[in-house]
């Protein structure tokens, strides 16, 4: 088995580095190889995602990735900016199924925006369909405008296109998902305006078809949007296309007021993932050894269920992560009065005890 592991960049180095450190201490059979990716690809190669890295990441298993991206690369070309690395990491392997869990853990239930009886016990599994719809559509550009309400001028514009096949497989994986959940779907679209969602829609209605035990609600993407914030209870499994889910998923996020928290998955039709925590590189505050590591431990967790078939070492990760939260250890983004404050490094050192622990004890 092996291991591509991008850090990125920002906090991504440091975050990367205790989750690896975690991997470490299981004591499993599989071998780690480190490559840049992002604005660090760009300062050592000259381009975000390097043919060496991306061959690297072809042949693993698995990827583990930090975060990309940074205010100074913004006015790159586009092909050449940090967030290239990874459009371009799920393009090449065909990366289409992302799984973005918000789930408030019960001791940071004050830290949600929201009140606390409105997120307690909340576990949405967001699945976004990742390699398509208008991230990915052509034709797209800028140019001449010959019609609408300003001929003549300069405009800019983008392809939103979904093929039959697209999103048969992603309504798959949601439905399979929900089997083993409480058997609930909501697929996200905008059918009341956008031919490309009226497809999404009527397809996913044909999947939902073959899954009669698995019960299937369809939902306006910008009433979603205001039900996440008003009962977000009612969802379990959401799914819906590229752009929705990328706007959906950081709403979802926040409401367990602990982006910080948050894992990811990104699958191919072979099961090949990318992991990478939900929240970004954070550049305001890489380096500064206080960010928290849990979201990247918790995704290489995910990892080994998903893609390396170790789901006992997955549970001894995600149960050492409790731990250490019911001990009180919180980084700065989780702190609140009562809790120990801890940087990057003390927090993985606290999971690794917390693993190594329990191993003695059975
Ligand atoms: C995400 C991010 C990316 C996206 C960016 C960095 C390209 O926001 O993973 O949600 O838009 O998909
Ligand atoms: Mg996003």
């Amino acid at each position: 088995m092996k291991i591509a592991v991008l850090p990125g960049d920002g906090i991504g180095t440091e975050i990367v580095a205790e989750a690896v450190k975690v991997l470490n201490v299981l004591d499993l059979d599989f071998e780690m190889e480190t490559a840049p990716v992002g604005g660090a690809a760009y300062e050592a190669h000259g381009h975000p995602l390097p043919e060496s890295t991306l061959n690297l990441a072809k042949q693993a298993d698995a990827i583990l990735f930090g975060a990309v991206g940074d205010w100074k690369y913004d006015k790159l070309d586009r092909p050449l900016r940090p967030e290239q690395a990874i459009l371009g990491l799920r393009k090449h392997l065909g990366l289409f199924a992302n799984f973005r869990p918000a789930i408030c853990y019960e001791q940071l239930t004050h830290a949600s925006s929201l009140k606390p009886e409105l997120v307690a016990g909340l576990d949405i599994l967001i699945i976004r369909e990742l390699t398509g719809d208008i991230y990915f559509g052509q034709p797209r550009g800028r140019r001449t405008a010959t019609d609408g309400h300003f001929p003549g001028a300069e405009e800019a514009f983008d392809t939103m296109r979904y093929s039959r096949p697209e999103i048969e497989r992603i309504a798959h994986v949601a439905f399979q998902a929900a089997r083993k959940r409480s058997k609930r779907v909501t697929s996200v679209d905008k059918a009341n305006v956008l031919e490309t969602f009226q497809f999404w829609k009527d397809v996913v209605t044909e999947v939902g078809r073959e899954y009669p035990d698995v019960e299937l609600d369809h939902m306006y993407v910008d009433n979603a949007a205001m039900q996440l914030v008003k009962a977000p209870k009612r969802f379990d499994v959401v799914v819906t296309g590229n752009m929705f889910g990328d706007i959906l998923s950081d709403e979802a996020a926040m409401l367990t007021g602990s982006i910080g928290m948050l894992p990811s998955a990104s699958l191919n039709a072979q099961n090949q993932g990318l992991y990478e925590p939900s929240h970004g590189s954070a550049p305001d505050i890489a380096g500064q050894g206080v960010a928290n590591p849990l979201a990247t431990i918790l995704s290489a967790a995910m990892m080994l269920r998903f893609s390396l078939d170790q789901p006992e070492a997955a549970d001894r990760i995600e149960s050492a992560v409790r731990q250490v939260l019911a001990q009180g250890l919180r980084t700065a983004d989780i702190h609140s009065e009562g809790t120990t404050q801890v940087g990057t490094r003390d927090m993985g050192d606290a999971v690794v005890a917390a693993i190594t622990k329990t191993t003695i004890k059975s």
